[in-house]
């Protein structure tokens, strides 16, 4: 099953990714984390992705396209994977169409009002990448799920989740009319339930695809 999750900066695409790939056994192909880990490491590609990632433009298509179709080839693909944060616009997406089949787009919808407060207050593990949120870490700085030392990413801070939300209206929403013609798109609501509760719901539904 290979699958796209798709929804605005702070929807809970990453959260919601980890259970989806852990349950299902896909690949999680986060192309925020693959700019992250290259921007870490000083690649070629980690210097040009810094200069939009830190103003919440999206890298250049080409860039990302290249990436994702190579990662699709990797022989771990073979079992399913789940694209968190690709496509993003419809040239990337009519790009996929060239190099993958789609079984399902998992969208979560959500109101916006809640997600500037969701990645201001983000905290993240730098080991395994699980999110938390500062109100409930009661002042911990280590991750419960592996020990690891929790981080706030640059780009979550007022002025950038500004910009990285624009870009989502503009570029990325139409997405999910282009999803709905092609009959894939899987709806949810995202809201202040704990991010357990969509889940559940997410499973009833990708339970009768897998
Ligand atoms: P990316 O890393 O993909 O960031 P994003 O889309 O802005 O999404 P986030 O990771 O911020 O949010 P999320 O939906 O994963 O939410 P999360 O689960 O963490 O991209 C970063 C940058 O890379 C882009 O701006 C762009 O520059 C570049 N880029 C990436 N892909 C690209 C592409 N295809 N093309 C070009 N450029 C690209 O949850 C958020 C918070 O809410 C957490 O604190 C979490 O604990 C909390 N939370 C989650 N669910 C719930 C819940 N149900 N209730 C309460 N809290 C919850
Ligand atoms: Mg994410």
């Amino acid at each position: 099953m290979n699958l796209i999750l798709l929804g605005a900066p702070g929807a809970g695409k990453g959260t919601q990714a980890t259970k989806i790939a852990d349950r299902y056994g896909l690949v999680h192909i986060s192309t925020g984390d693959i700019f992250r880990a290259n921007i870490k490491a000083g690649t070629e590609i980690g210097l040009l992705a810094k200069s939009y990632t830190d103003k919440g433009e999206l890298v250049p298509d080409e860039v990302t396209c290249a990436i994702v179709r190579d990662r699709l080839t990797w022989e771990d693909c073979k079992k399913g994977y789940l694209l968190d944060g690709f496509p993003r616009n419809l040239f990337q997406a009519e790009e996929l169409d060239k190099f993958a089949h789609i079984d399902g787009v998992v969208n979560i919808n959500i109101d916006h009002a809640l997600l500037m407060d969701r990645l201001c207050g983000r905290r993240v593990c730098r080991e395994c990448g699980e999110s938390y949120h500062v109100s409930t870490l009661g002042g911990k700085t280590t991750c419960a799920r592996c020990g690891g030392e929790l981080y706030q990413r640059k780009d979550d801070n007022p002025e950038t989740v500004g910009a990285r939300l624009a870009v989502y209206n503009e570029q990325t929403a139409p997405l999910i009319d282009y999803y709905t013609r092609k009959g894939i798109i899987l709806n949810f609501t995202g809201s202040e339930a704990p991010a357990e509760a969509l889940f559940e719901e997410v499973k009833a539904v990708l339970d009768k695809l897998a």
